[in-house]
């Protein structure tokens, strides 16, 4: 996906894979991904802000607060999980499985 410098801790990265848009975090070292659409009503969710040392995104569209790692929603109104990916680093490039 990028190289593990084009992912600096307390950064997101938006991958586009055909119907899908992931955001891929780096969250002081731990790499996470998860789906760019929120489970309340499909907000741009890895656009907004996000909260990088409590491992948090925050919906741009109606304030929920998801968990970057599990997808868990924290905060209403989003009360379904998000779907998460696996990231590894392989030959110092960032990877996300999206099968
Ligand atoms: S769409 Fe994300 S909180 Fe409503």
């Amino acid at each position: 996906m990028c190289p593990v410098e084009d992912l600096p801790p307390g950064t997101v990265k938006l991958v586009h894979a055909g119907q899908i848009t992931v955001g891929v975090y780096n969250l002081g070292g731990k790499y996470c991904a998860i789906e760019d659409r929120c489970s309340h009503d499909d907000g741009p969710l890895c656009e907004g802000e996000f909260d990088a040392e409590e491992g948090y995104a925050i919906c741009p569209r109606h304030g929920a607060h998801i968990d970057i790692c599990s997808g868990r929603p924290l905060t209403l109104p989003a009360v379904l999980p998000v779907e998460t990916f696996p990231v590894r680093v392989d030959e110092g490039l960032v990877k996300v499985d999206l099968s």
